[in-house]
């Protein structure tokens, strides 16, 4: 018993007393790790207009991955935010409806963590995932569906009318913004805690030397002026700060009314290359090395860059389990697809 409580106590001295002053200066910095506890997470991630329930999450998932939510019906939000490809689909630009490219030349964005940003878009446009999941269904070069069209193809289906039901009560109805807000929902849950956050939760040993010296280095550089928070990106932030963007050209993309662009969460930023808003770099490294000069008028040298990225790495999160739902069938009223 004497010995239990000895190494008990040891080891509580050694938490205090060894907490790794690298963990302070990152929080002093600005960044915030994702709380360890479910109750902590859910005051960041929850929302009283449509809280979490597993019912909403479970249909949210559903509409997430069924292409009939497409006018073509084979294309579903999973088609472009793939939740096995980090999030996100590992083109440059995106494609959507009748093989379109995005007119602007704009990349797909995670969907993990992306509860976690201020905004959504790459211009901030929209406030929020409820509002956000209305654009890409419409979407001539995504997804092509009008309202009433997604609208009859769910309301045709029996089953999911039931489910909306035991979601929201049996007086739900099911408008296009009902649809989209409980795909937000699911949305809502994707937060993917990683080696970084026990490290800052104060688990010393959680990253690796190199990813220590890679962290210090981002501190040191000044990314963190940016790239903060939990979401470590998520807000609206000057772009091309001390010099010009390599493919500025490249999609005529110019971020919104006042040139800002919104900072891409650094979160599993390994797994959803290429990168930048029109997707012009394969290489992580590259990638460190433009916001370098693009932003903070340095150079950023090949072994800096890869211990950056060595950092960044440990951003690699622990997904939630996604079982793959059995959507219900189509019915003779189910509007068939077109692809005009
Ligand atoms: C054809 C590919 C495509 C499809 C299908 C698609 N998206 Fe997107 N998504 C994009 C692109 C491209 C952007 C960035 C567009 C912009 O910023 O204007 C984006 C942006 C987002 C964002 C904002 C993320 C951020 O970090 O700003 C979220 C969230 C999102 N989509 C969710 C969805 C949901 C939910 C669906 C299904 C209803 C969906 N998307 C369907 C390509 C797609
Ligand atoms: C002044 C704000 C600012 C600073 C400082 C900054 N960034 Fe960024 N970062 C951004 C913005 C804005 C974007 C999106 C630019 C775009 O795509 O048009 C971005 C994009 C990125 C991307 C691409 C992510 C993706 O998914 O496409 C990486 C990687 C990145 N930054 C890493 C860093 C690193 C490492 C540093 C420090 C060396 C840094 N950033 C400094 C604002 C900043």
């Amino acid at each position: 018993m004497k010995i239990i409580q000895t190494v008990a106590s040891v080891a509580l001295l050694s938490t205090i007393v060894l907490a790794d002053p690298l963990a302070d200066a990152a929080k002093q910095n600005g960044l915030q790790p994702i709380p360890e506890s479910k109750a902590e997470l859910m005051k960041y991630i929850n929302k009283a207009e449509d809280p979490i329930t597993d019912a909403k999450v479970e249909l949210g998932k559903m509409l997430y991955f069924d292409p009939r939510l497409s006018r073509s019906n084979l294309i579903s939000c999973n088609t472009c935010h793939n939740l096995a490809l980090g999030g996100a689909d590992g083109v440059p630009a995106a494609i959507g409806h009748k093989w379109t490219m995005n007119p602007s030349h704009l990349n797909s964005p995670t969907v993990y963590n992306s509860v976690l940003s201020e905004v959504q878009f790459w211009d901030g446009r929209s406030p929020h995932l409820e509002d956000q999941a209305q654009g890409p269904m419409q979407a001539g070069p995504e997804m092509a569906a009008p309202k009433d069209l997604v609208v009859k193809r769910v309301t045709s289906i029996p089953e999911y009318v039931e489910l909306f039901k035991r979601a929201y009560g049996e007086d739900v109805e099911i408008t296009f913004e009902r649809i989209a807000s409980v795909i937000g929902v699911f949305e809502r849950t994707l937060v993917t805690p990683s080696r970084f956050d026990d490290f800052l939760n104060g688990h010393d040993n959680a990253l690796t030397d190199a990813e220590k010296e890679g962290l210090q280095l981002f501190l040191d550089k000044g990314c963190a002026a940016c790239h903060n928070g939990m979401a470590l990106g998520g807000t609206m932030q000057p772009f091309q700060v001390a010099a010009q963007y390599s493919f500025v050209n490249l999609g005529g993309f110019k971020g919104d009314e006042n040139g800002m662009v919104k900072t891409p969460t650094l979160r599993n930023v390994t797994e959803t290359a290429p990168y930048f808003h029109n997707g012009a770099f394969w290489k992580l490294t590259d990638a460190i090395k433009e916001m370098g000069s693009t932003q903070l008028g340095i150079s950023i040298s090949d072994d800096e860059a890869e211990s950056i990225a060595t950092f960044l790495g440990s951003l690699e999160g622990r997904k939630p389990q996604i079982v793959y739902p059995v959507l219900p069938a189509s019915t003779d009223k189910t509007p068939v697809p077109t692809f005009d």
